[in-house]
């Protein structure tokens, strides 16, 4: 109990005027999915503050749809770096002149995140009225990517940026990243701020930072807008997680839309499409597991790591291909690993210890726990949800965690920022399931 009470407090001291940070000095504004699992599990204590957090996001909406990944409210904040003057948005003139925001975007969660809303509150007028606000502006943000990032029209869109992912150093964009060959006077010089907020040995390089420059910068120059940078953008990667929450979100939509009376005719097209092509796009048969696919390059990202179970919670795997899932996270978990490590404990690139190259993400278990239940492993999923209570309860309510169990052992503290809102809020949706 009382280490809810601190998640709620939490929740509370992140909370600005109408959305949360992340953390304090960190990262000082308001991040496209965090702000969907906060609104999760601030919604069982606070349902008002969970629709001020979704309508707040959605006033950084751009009229082409798209829903930026961060969105700067406060423009006085100084510990950010790139801020919104770096990113310049307003190059792109349907782009709000307030709140300033990033260029790129983040994973389409507030879908799902509505259904599980009404779920949780049934027949409450309030969000039933929120929900028919807010679902056109959903919808909108679904057809950017279709739109804008689906150059071949398979249904499955693209990104030209890894923050985009919103799994920013996995070793998964390594090689598209390690090909940019970058001289020095291609991006401006600027000066990062995380390393001297949190430790630099568990932040991304310079060598992945200058890239990161980069890739804004190309987005900047094409106005942010998808067709040119597809193009000529040397990251183009159709992220196998991204676009299973796409789907999961857009089936979601589906539901609510039939509940609401609302025509849901193109979700269902779009629907179709998608689940035709997730399959032979994304599926690896000599891996078992789902990877993503460098459309620049085109070929799948061999690689085993987290956002290749994400398509467990949309659904998209065969029965066969979740049982192979499900095996390797148990051989996972029975090798001493708390789950779930971001990235593939055997591969020379695993990091227990670097963000995204290793460590245990809060919303992901989030994700990962339903995706397991709705396939009936309950006993794993159980495992997935105590891990991160353990952690937690252990190491506090950090960004991130340390993966491998003997070196938790010897830790007092996670990693990265702490007082994280996802984590308040994952902790509670957690323990409001078990209350
Ligand atoms: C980091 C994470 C990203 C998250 C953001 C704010 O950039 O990689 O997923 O949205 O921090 O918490």
């Amino acid at each position: 109990m009382a280490y809810m009470d601190t998640a709620k407090k939490i929740l509370a001291n992140n909370w600005r005027n109408g959305f949360s940070i992340p953390t304090d000095r960190l990262y000082p504004f308001q991040w496209l999915w965090d702000s969907g699992f906060v609104a999760l599990g601030t919604s069982h204590h606070d349902l008002d503050r969970s629709i001020d957090e979704i309508r707040t996001m959605f006033t950084g909406q751009w009229d082409n749809g798209m829903l930026p990944h961060i969105l700067f409210h406060s423009e006085t904040e100084e510990t950010y770096f790139p801020n919104y003057d770096f990113w310049n948005s307003n190059v792109n003139s349907g782009a709000p002149q307030f709140p300033k925001s990033s260029g790129i975007t983040q994973p389409p969660v507030f879908g799902f995140v509505l259904e599980d809303l009404l779920n949780t509150h049934t027949d409450n007028s309030k969000l039933l009225s929120f929900a028919k606000e807010i679902f056109p502006k959903i919808v909108h943000f679904h057809r950017f990517l279709y739109h804008y990032r689906d150059p071949n029209r398979e249904g499955l869109f693209f990104i030209f940026h890894p923050w985009e992912s919103g799994r920013d150093n996995s070793p998964l964009w390594d090689d598209a990243l390690n090909k940019i060959d970058l001289k020095k006077d291609e991006i401006p010089a600027y000066t990062r701020r995380d390393t001297s907020i949190a430790d630099a040995d568990e932040r991304p390089t310079s060598f992945q930072y200058d890239r990161y420059v980069y890739l804004l910068e190309l987005g900047k120059k094409y106005k942010y807008d998808g067709e040119e940078i597809a193009k000529e953008s040397p990251f183009l990667i159709q992220d196998c997680m991204m676009n299973a929450i796409l789907i999961k979100s857009n089936e979601s939509l589906i539901k609510v839309g039939n509940m609401l009376n609302i025509d849901v005719s193109e979700i269902e097209d779009w629907q179709v499409l998608s689940k035709r092509n997730f399959q032979s796009k994304f599926w690896n048969q000599e891996l078992k597991h789902f990877v993503s696919y460098d459309l620049r390059h085109e070929k799948q990202m061999t690689h085993k790591e987290i956002g290749g179970y994400i398509p467990l919670f949309a659904n998209l795997a065969s029965d066969t291909q979740a049982n192979a899932i499900k095996d390797y996270l148990q051989s996972v978990h029975d090798r001493g690993y708390y789950l779930c490590p971001s990235f593939d404990v055997d591969s020379p690139l695993f990091d227990s210890k670097r963000y995204w190259r290793g460590p245990v993400w809060p919303q992901m278990n989030w994700m990962l726990y339903h995706g397991l239940k709705s396939y009936q492993f309950d006993d794993l999923a159980e495992i997935v949800k105590s891990d991160f209570i353990t952690l937690v309860d252990k190491l506090g309510f950090y960004e991130y965690f340390e993966s491998n169990k003997s070196d938790v052992e010897n830790l007092s503290h996670g990693y990265g920022g702490g007082n994280f809102s996802w984590t308040a809020s994952t902790y509670l949706s957690f323990k409001n399931m078990n209350a």
